[in-house]
């Protein structure tokens, strides 16, 4: 049997940023650059490295300039031609032709699961994927995680998330899996029993959480309609992907990189070290001067 090709993906991308406040109170969170790119960039370029095609993001009444960001900006391209920036035009147009990139309201701040359910009619009835912005994954010289991901969908005929190992006392920050005890692991792919929105320490079911990746089948959406509040008092995908698995196979799979928490501020500054020091321009003095640093503290 034949599976039918992921070729769209949903970006939620309609949080308020609290934890990066005051950054956010104007501009949001995905717009914060690594770098100088804003962190909504790298999600938007693994999906089209990974083959996604069309890309819905969910935003709210806070998010034009990341629509900006994606367009076409005619006067800052006449600006560059006229002063011989030829890279940088490139630059900006590359962006502009990225993907083809939609954009939707959540009008309530209802939770994950709500946003993933505005893109419903968006979706129709196909295998989709979903890329949470918080969640920046690189793998150098191997595939994108999403990538991962779809290949495991093809091989497997089921819904993926993507997951990885985190401790013990970080399991209630995740949605976290419950394998099979009784399906071997095909690689890195396990059958999934079970999910559950940040459980405490306690009745975690393992430390393998959620990360920001998933390819879902679309019969994930009949499911969230009629998905009640969970952890947080939101609607949750996880809770919903845990009732798949009363009518269809879920797995999960472990995938391979380096997973940055951009949404927390630790984290945030881990990717900006990480990406400095990947940038031939940059690393020669950002490593001598974190080298200085660690001297002299
Ligand atoms: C969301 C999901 C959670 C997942 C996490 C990954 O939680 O609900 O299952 O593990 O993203 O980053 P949030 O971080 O939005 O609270």
């Amino acid at each position: 049997m034949s599976v039918q090709k992921v070729r769209k993906a949903v970006i939620p991308a309609a949080g308020l940023g609290t934890r990066f406040l005051p950054a956010t109170k104007a501009m949001p969170k995905e717009m914060l650059p690594i770098v100088d790119t804003p962190t909504v960039q790298y999600i938007v370029e693994e999906a089209v490295e990974s083959g996604i095609e069309e890309i819905l993001v969910i935003t709210n009444s806070n998010k034009h300039c990341m629509e900006n960001h994606f367009d076409k900006d005619y006067e800052l391209e006449a600006r560059l031609t006229e002063s011989g920036k030829t890279a940088q035009v490139k630059m900006i147009n590359d962006i502009a032709n990225l993907a083809n990139i939609y954009y939707v309201r959540q009008k309530e701040p209802k939770g994950l699961g709500h946003a993933v359910l505005c893109a419903k009619s968006f979706i129709g009835n196909e295998p989709f994927a979903v890329l949470l912005g918080d969640d920046v994954v690189v793998n150098k010289g191997g595939k994108p995680a999403l990538k991962q991901l779809i290949n495991a969908y093809e091989r497997h005929k089921a819904s993926v998330v993507g997951v990885q190992t985190v401790p013990k006392d970080q399991v209630n920050k995740y949605g976290i899996v419950a394998p099979n005890k009784n399906v071997a692991a095909d690689g890195r792919a396990v059958k999934l029993d079970n999910l559950i929105e940040k459980p405490n320490k306690e009745e975690a079911p393992s430390r393998m959480a959620v990360l920001g990746r998933y390819v879902l089948t679309p019969e994930i959406f009949e499911l969230l309609e009629d998905q009640g509040a969970g952890a947080g008092g939101e609607i949750q995908l996880t809770d919903a992907i845990c009732r798949l698995i009363d009518t269809q196979a879920v797995y999960a799979y472990d995938f391979e990189g380096i997973r940055y928490d951009v949404g927390d501020k630790f984290g945030f500054i881990k990717a900006t070290v990480d990406f400095a020091l990947d940038r031939p321009e940059l690393r020669g003095q950002v490593m001598e001067y974190i080298q200085s640093i660690a001297k002299s503290k």
